[in-house]
């Protein structure tokens, strides 16, 4: 009854110029091992899910990605969004489509572009999820200890009291401005939403039908179809009519079963390009160099790569992000990496 899905919808814009609308960053190798970050997660995924029962979500234009990146799943496995409209779309889609071919599916869906190492712990937490999804109606989430007031995450109120390995949420708070981050982890009894969850396909359907009937009702019209040749030309007319809204928003904030299991395991968002630099290996100045040949004097703290295993020579600079790709080379504070997605619209304006 195990199923997953697979996000690879997203674009990664802060990871540009590596990262473009064409070739977004889960289907590079960011770190370097050979292995883009999709086929990791692919691998790590399968350890435990059956692989025919592995859907990838994506938006239409990367289908062949998907298929060249990941030989061993079908075209049927590949659920092709014609527009982008965040993840509660793609994910009530996939929610039904599983329903019609198992209705006593459990799910989890994992982002396709995270860091983490200790696959064993992460399996056990999902079938720990999974076990407690197969007794209650309940919409799972990892919870990450949080270690400073990131605004781009979800934080997670549980409740104190309990000594459950799976605790109740009494709140789900989407990317909170700064000082209520701050509030958050100063009281101590908040996680970070690891953005990976775990549920019955049942418990998720009836989140959506409560929560967003209007989404529910717009692909629920389309359940006949699904899994039948007709499926496609139901989304192709009618998926753009769906809201765009991420499932944090959509359920996540709403619902009142939601429940989080507190990871065992390292993990990283490899949002940007300092998160990156932060899980590689570093060399004896402490830069990070990715597919480069670096000449470093007086320059540590560098995130380094280049398209073409090129010759780089750096010399008083630290704490830079120098990343090169076609015609393009990004010379950046680190300090300053959130503001790359910003940059890139000005490049896209001026040029
Ligand atoms: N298929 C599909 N379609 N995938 C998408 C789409 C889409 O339209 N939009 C985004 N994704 C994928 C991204 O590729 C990524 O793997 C995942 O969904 C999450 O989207 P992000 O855009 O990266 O979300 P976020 O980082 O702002 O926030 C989420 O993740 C945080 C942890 O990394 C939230 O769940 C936060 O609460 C969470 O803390
Ligand atoms: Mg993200």
């Amino acid at each position: 009854n195990y199923y997953a899905i697979l996000m690879a919808g997203g674009v990664g814009s802060r990871f540009w110029p590596v990262s473009t609308q064409s070739y977004p960053k889960q289907f590079h190798d960011m770190l370097g091992t050979g292995e883009t970050l999709i086929q990791k997660t692919f691998n790590r995924l399968s350890k435990r899910i059956p692989k025919e029962q592995i859907l990838i979500l994506t938006n239409a234009q990367y289908n062949d990605l998907v298929l060249e990146q990941l030989p061993e799943i079908t075209q049927q496995q590949v659920v092709l969004e014609p527009a982008m409209r965040n993840t509660a779309p793609c994910i009530l889609y996939a929610a039904l489509k599983i329903q019609k071919e198992n209705p006593e599916a459990l799910m989890v869906v994992a982002p396709s572009d995270h860091w983490i190492e200790d696959e064993q712990a992460f399996l056990n937490n999902v079938e720990e999820a999974f076990r407690f999804c197969a007794e209650n109606d309940a919409l799972m989430t990892l919870g990450i200890q949080p270690t400073f007031p990131n605004t781009g995450y979800g934080y997670i109120e549980y409740d104190s009291a309990s000594d459950a390995a799976i605790k109740p949420v009494s709140q789900f708070r989407e990317k909170p401005d700064y000082q209520t981050a701050k509030a958050f982890i100063a009281q101590g009894n908040f996680l970070w939403n690891a953005g990976i969850f775990m549920w019955s396909v049942k418990s998720v359907i009836s989140a959506f039908k409560a929560n967003q009937p209007a989404l529910f009702e717009l692909f629920n019209s389309g359940y006949d179809s699904y899994n039948t040749d007709r499926e496609r030309a139901f989304i192709l007319e009618n998926y753009a009519k769906a809201e765009n809204i991420s499932v944090d928003y959509a359920l996540m904030e709403k619902s009142n079963n939601v429940f989080v299991l507190p990871a065992h395991f390292d993990w990283n968002d490899l949002g940007t390009w300092g998160s990156l630099y932060d899980k590689l290996d570093k060399d004896a100045q402490n830069n990070a160099v990715v597919n480069a040949q670096v000449l470093a004097k007086e320059a540590s703290g560098n995130m380094i790569r280049t398209s073409n295993n090129k010759v780089v020579v750096v010399d008083g600079l630290n704490d830079y992000i120098i990343v090169d790709k076609d015609e393009v080379l990004l010379i950046f504070p680190k300090t300053k990496e959130q503001d790359i997605k910003q940059v890139l619209q000005q490049v896209k304006d001026t040029f």
